[in-house]
């Protein structure tokens, strides 16, 4: 893996490998939809990054009313994840971003190139501090900044992130740009937004017009990746369709339920949603294609649950993991900090 990220000029689609980052919330339990839609995508995209770099985000989840002893599990838990569905420490950048210091120090002194009047009308602020009982926190309002501090920091080309960090996505893009056109072109990399093809479309199985959320879901409807195999069987049998008569096993705009399950079949088979169509051709009715679903989805999360149950039992090997991912990210970051400070004349010269 080359590492001198520093000294790259950005990348041309396709040219050399992208750098590749990406933020998870510690945050709630992972289900399906981030799995196929996310954690998948993180997986192949090994691969392709050199390197591909996945943040912890616990600073984040500080944004909002939280427990501290709870934080530090749900990262254990969110590593164990992560480590359960294939990603390989010696083949990506995995880490916590509170092990490394220049993220917030980048927060800082990119404020200076963002607007006020930007991160006021930003949507999940917007709802996040409708929502929140008691104190609504600056952090809320800086979250986005803070978030741009973590793909800059990197000088990553490309952040695989769901539809719903689009406007997240955009401030970043501005405040890259601004940042050149003020301290010095090429000095941050303006990054691409990489949406993932089928996760975007991942529904909750009770309210097939919702995407599967654990915020605006419904707990039935959203399949939990460490869900028992029963109950995971059961909630696809309990899966909204519609009321067609005859049946009828296709996709279609007017059929999100049906539409929804076959997408999720191909996802987990890894094939196309129009050879699980052509393979649904003789099945009877809905019930065959809702039990077809739950038995892919359980083949293939029961060995992602056996391997999380040994990965999040040793939470000294988990540290070792996050303490060397953070090495590697910080050299990086590090690298990145003195030129931004150097531009802005910030610190000893
Ligand atoms: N806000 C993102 C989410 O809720 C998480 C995140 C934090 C992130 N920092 C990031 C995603 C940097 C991509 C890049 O999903």
């Amino acid at each position: 893996m080359a590492h001198a990220l520093a000294s790259r000029a950005p990348v041309p689609c396709g040219a050399v490998a992208p750098v590749i980052f990406s933020g998870i919330q510690p945050t709630g339990r992972k289900h399906l939809g981030n799995y196929i839609g996310a954690i998948t995508q993180y997986v192949a995209g090994q691969d392709r990054g050199d390197p591909a770099i996945y943040c912890i985000v616990d600073l984040h989840a500080t944004t909002v009313a939280y427990d501290p002893v709870e934080l530090r599990e749900r990262v254990h838990d969110t590593t164990a994840v992560l480590l359960a569905a294939g990603l390989d420490p010696e083949r990506c950048i995995l880490f916590r971003q509170g092990d490394v210091p220049e993220h917030a120090e980048l927060c800082w002194l990119l404020t200076s190139v963002t607007a006020l009047g930007e991160l006021n009308r930003m949507h999940q602020f917007r709802d996040k501090s409708a929502a929140q009982r008691e104190l609504v926190s600056a952090g809320l309002l800086l979250y986005p900044v803070l978030q741009a501090a973590d793909v800059l920091a990197y000088r990553a080309h490309e952040v695989p992130v769901g539809e719903d960090q689009r406007e997240h996505l955009e401030l970043m893009r501005n405040i890259a740009e601004r940042f050149n056109t003020r301290f010095g072109e090429g000095i941050l990399v303006v990054p691409e937004h990489r949406i993932p093809e089928v996760g975007a479309r991942v529904r909750d199985l009770q309210l097939p017009e919702r995407k599967m959320s654990t915020t605006g879901g419904s707990d039935q409807g959203t399949v939990y990746l460490l869900d028992e195999p029963a109950a995971i069987r059961r909630k696809f049998k309990r899966a909204v369709t519609d009321s067609d008569d005859p049946p009828l096993l296709r996709r279609g705009d007017d059929k999100p339920g049906v539409t929804n399950l076959i997408d999720i079949l191909a996802a987990v088979r890894g094939t196309t949603p129009a050879s699980v169509e052509l393979e649904l051709a003789g099945a009877r009715g809905y019930g065959d294609l809702k039990v077809a679903v739950g038995d892919a989805v359980v083949e293939r999360l029961v060995p992602l649950q056996e391997r999380f149950r040994a990965i999040r039992a040793d939470e000294q090997a988990l540290e070792a993991v996050l303490a060397a991912g953070a090495a590697k990210a910080r050299a990086t970051a590090a690298a990145t900090l003195a030129d931004v400070r150097a531009a802005m004349g910030v610190g000893p010269p």
